[in-house]
């Protein structure tokens, strides 16, 4: 199996500049969100996953990064950071730790100054986490600058996989956002080549009932989460039910998988909502214990399930660590669900506010 983090070790001894240039140059790059299927809930030494997770890429919900640089002569790391057209100084210290963490990998930035900017599609108060897609997308343009300096990285893979490898470093779930379609992050027995260190497209085709997957996203919350991921990771380390659920991920991954590829809606539905509620359970369960749902988002999920049993339409809910519910359908569908969702659920949407998103085909 591929060592990533020693691969890109060794890359960095050749990533110094010796010719300096004049000028700024930019690179510019856009990433969705992701929604897992499978949850990662869980990390061991530094953002390696307890369990292999499982998500597709979004579409409408992404952050776009710019980041103008310029060559300087003296040592050391150097950056402004611009959100939505604004001076962020709240957001200035992550990017700081994080740009530490890359500065092995690309020791080139200790010889630039970066003037980032970014901006994402989706309102900052709609409760939607953009660490996927901003530590995505952040990703993507260091690679590229490297790219465009360095001559590297020519090949697809090789580029996706780094900036993967990176996205990681920042956010877990960010690793999956550079693909498109659906992505899996974490080894398990079931899929060659799948890693702790990067996430890879799920190899082999998926049923194509699935290949247009909608998403509609109910916001029932504008509210900021009550506690950050990292915090929720931190929780399973003495969570009294913590092996059991790792065992159970990976039971679910393969399952997953299977249902995916032979269009097994039935089986779909149950591990999906079986690992929405499971997250939620675990973050309950936990010590101090939090409840992230509130009561639109069980509102929410008995219509969905109502609906489903009424109508035998493939239907499902799905949770991030918040509030706001996931609605999961196929594109087939669609005319008969945007129906459903006027008459039954805005109702339940904090300024009737939803989100149409769905896939990003690969
Ligand atoms: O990437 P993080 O550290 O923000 O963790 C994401 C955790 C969940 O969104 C709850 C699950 C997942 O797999 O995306």
């Amino acid at each position: 199996m591929v060592n990533y983090e020693e691969k890109y070790r060794n890359e960095a001894l050749n990533l110094t500049i010796v010719e300096p240039f004049n000028g700024s140059l930019t690179v510019k790059k856009r990433s969705p969100s992701n929604i897992a299927l499978v949850k990662y809930w869980g990390k061991r030494h530094f953002q390696i996953p307890q369990n292999p997770s499982l998500s597709f890429t979004l579409n409408k919900s992404f952050t776009d990064t710019e980041i103008e640089y310029q060559y300087k002569k003296e040592k050391g790391l150097s950056f402004d950071f611009y959100f939505e057209g604004e001076k962020n100084t709240n957001f200035e210290e992550r990017i700081g730790k994080h740009l530490s963490v890359l500065k092995p990998f690309f020791p080139f930035i200790e010889n630039l100054h970066l003037k980032i900017t970014s901006s994402n599609s989706f309102p900052h108060s709609s409760g939607i986490a953009s660490s996927a897609s901003a530590m995505s997308a952040f990703a993507l343009c260091i690679c590229s600058i490297e790219k465009k300096i360095f001559d590297t990285l020519q090949k697809k893979k090789e580029y996706f996989q780094k900036a993967s490898f990176m996205a990681r470093l920042g956010s877990g779930s960010a690793a999956r956002s550079v693909w498109p379609g659906f992505v899996l992050w974490g080894e398990t027995d079931f899929v060659e080549g799948a890693s702790d260190e990067l996430a890879i497209p799920l190899p082999g085709k998926s049923d194509k009932i699935f290949s247009g997957i909608r998403d509609a996203i109910l916001i029932t919350s504008p509210e900021k989460k009550k506690i950050s991921s990292s915090a929720g990771h931190g929780l399973m380390k003495d969570h009294p039910f913590a092996e059991a659920r790792y065992k159970q991920a990976n039971e679910n991954i393969e399952l997953l998988i299977d249902a995916l590829k032979t269009g097994n809606q039935n089986e779909f539905i149950r591990i999906v909502e079986n690992e929405a509620l499971t997250l939620h359970s675990l973050m309950m369960s936990s010590n101090p214990g939090f409840t992230l749902m509130n009561e639109k988002t069980w509102k929410i999920i008995n219509e969905i399930r109502y609906y489903r049993e009424k109508t035998g339409r493939l239907v499902a809910f799905t949770l991030d660590a918040g509030p706001n519910v996931h609605l999961l359908y196929l594109e087939t569908d669609k005319d008969e669900i945007l129906k459903f969702i006027e008459q039954k659920l805005v109702v339940f949407c904090d300024n009737s506010r939803w989100i149409d998103d769905g896939i990003a085909a690969p």
